[in-house]
């Protein structure tokens, strides 16, 4: 109520907002009221102190505050922020397009958390056709930043009960559930300090996006349902990106842990942590007829895999019905692996195709100049002694492929041993044909 006042004020004297009236148990702060900053948890010393929204927190987990939601976004854009509070609650329950930001921070230090109501928000989301992905909203525009200690709480236990037995890639499957966060036709993200919980599906994709960095962050899917795990719970995905960086980051998640997909250039990776993940995958690209996919400039370094079925992977499509394209100069150095399937992996016989089909209608996706330096620690042995395997389609370019200082043991026995077929040159390693 208080805050109620002091914003009527600052309406009175900022013209641009003069019109707008503020909602139930919302509120508008200076920037120069650095008491009443401080008092919502908003004032601190790393950031300039901006005009500054609060809004109403939820009752309950059904308390929708969604169009509370969109007028804090709506009050704080254009230099301003939008605080959501340590140790409140505020639930989602309807589609947002938030494609209008421009110079917009939010401050999460409590829960941001989407309703698990399924039969809602499969007839209302933002629908992607790469993947037939869909999302809760769509987040656009410029210089947005998103940062605290709160949590976005995807709620996907509801979600993962009713996926269970399904597949994502089965051309039949029509059970789509949405993605946590997701950029279109965004330039400058910044994601910093916060946690994304238990997303259905993707964690966060980026599309037609430029200059995205997530620095701090915390990424852990879980079930309490051990007959329905999280399933395609990917830390990052990304479509048509230039400038993608993701340091200091956590991920314990059942899929990739960092996954660019087609058309994703000026990748940074640095200090990166996965549990449980399907690993550091360059793609999958080359999936659909006709369409070219590139992902070029990637550099990732310290990254620790542990209890997960990849590594380092690069993957791209084969078969009778796909495209092409290139993985072009990408190296990752300072890679430990600990108790993980296949720790490197190059394969240009994706998706669940088998070897006869992929010599038949091998991948036209290049694979050019990719390192693995200095990747160490241990393997499952689910491969036997196998810790590395290069398998390049017969047809494909498959060149600049180098490993340096490779030093995993496997459970298997020693000594490990790495695997290469269809690639053109030196490797740097001894390398035997998975044939042998
Ligand atoms: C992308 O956003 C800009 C403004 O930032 C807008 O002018 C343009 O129309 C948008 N493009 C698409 C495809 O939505
Ligand atoms: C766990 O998931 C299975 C598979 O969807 C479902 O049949 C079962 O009801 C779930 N259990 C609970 C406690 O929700
Ligand atoms: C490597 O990353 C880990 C976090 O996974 C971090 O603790 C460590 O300090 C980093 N090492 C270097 C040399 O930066
Ligand atoms: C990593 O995952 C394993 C399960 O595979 C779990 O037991 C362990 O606690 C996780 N490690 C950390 C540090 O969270
Ligand atoms: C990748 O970029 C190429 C060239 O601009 C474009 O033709 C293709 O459609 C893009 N791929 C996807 C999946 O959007
Ligand atoms: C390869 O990628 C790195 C970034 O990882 C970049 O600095 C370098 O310029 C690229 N090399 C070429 C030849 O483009
Ligand atoms: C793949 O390599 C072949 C042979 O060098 C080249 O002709 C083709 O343009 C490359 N494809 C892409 C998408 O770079
Ligand atoms: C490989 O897959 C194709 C297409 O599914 C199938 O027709 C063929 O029998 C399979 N070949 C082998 C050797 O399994």
């Amino acid at each position: 109520m208080k805050f109620l006042a002091i914003g009527a004020l600052l309406l009175s004297t900022v013209g641009a907002m003069a019109t707008e009236h503020i909602i139930k148990g919302a509120s508008i702060i200076p920037a120069k009221d650095k008491g009443a900053l401080k008092k919502i948890g908003a004032h601190g010393q790393k950031y300039a102190d901006r005009r500054t929204v609060t809004i109403r927190s939820s009752k309950s987990d059904t308390d929708d505050i969604a169009d509370d939601f969109l007028w804090g976004m709506k009050a704080a854009n254009h230099g301003g922020r939008l605080v959501l509070q340590k140790g409140k609650k505020y639930v989602i329950g309807k589609k947002l397009d938030l494609s209008f930001l421009d110079n917009i921070e939010v401050q999460l230090e409590g829960e941001l958390k989407f309703t698990d109501d399924i039969e809602y928000w499969q007839k209302n989301n933002f629908y992607y056709a790469f993947q037939k992905s869909i999302t809760f909203w769509v987040w656009g525009g410029q210089d947005i930043k998103i940062f605290g200690k709160g949590t976005l709480n995807g709620n996907g236990q509801a979600w993962y009960n009713g996926f269970a037995g399904l597949e994502i890639l089965d051309s039949t499957n029509t059970y789509y559930r949405p993605i946590l966060f997701l950029t279109d036709n965004a330039t400058r993200v910044s994601v910093e300090g916060i946690t994304q919980l238990n997303s259905p599906c993707w964690t966060n994709f980026f599309v037609r996006t430029n200059d995205v960095s997530f620095d701090d962050v915390f990424i852990n899917a879980y079930s309490t349902n051990a007959s329905a795990l999280p399933k395609n719970t990917d830390g990052f995905d990304s479509l048509n990106v230039d400038g993608l960086s993701v340091t200091n980051t956590r991920v314990d998640i059942g899929d990739d842990c960092f996954s660019p997909k087609p058309n994703t250039t000026n990748i940074f990776v640095q200090n990166l942590w996965c549990n449980n993940t399907h690993g550091v995958s360059m793609g999958s690209i080359g999936q659909y007829p006709g369409v070219e996919d590139i992902i070029e400039n990637a550099w990732i370094e310290n990254v620790t895999l542990l209890n997960g079925q990849n590594g380092a992977r690069i993957k791209a499509w084969a078969g009778p019905d796909v495209g092409f394209g290139r993985v072009n100069n990408v190296t990752y150095k300072n890679i430990h692996v600990e108790n993980t399937d296949a720790p490197i992996v190059l394969d240009q016989c994706y998706f669940n195709i088998n070897a006869t089909t992929c010599a038949e209608y091998p991948s036209a996706v290049n694979f050019t100049n990719i390192k693995f330096e200095n990747v160490y620690g241990t393997s499952s042995g689910k491969n036997g002694k196998v810790v590395a395997d290069l398998t390049c389609s017969p047809d494909a370019v498959c060149s600049g492929i180098t490993l340096a200082d490779i030093d995993i043991a496997s459970p298997s026995g020693s000594p490990s041993v790495v695997t290469c077929d269809g690639i053109d040159g030196d490797v740097g390693v001894e390398c035997q044909s998975s044939s042998a």
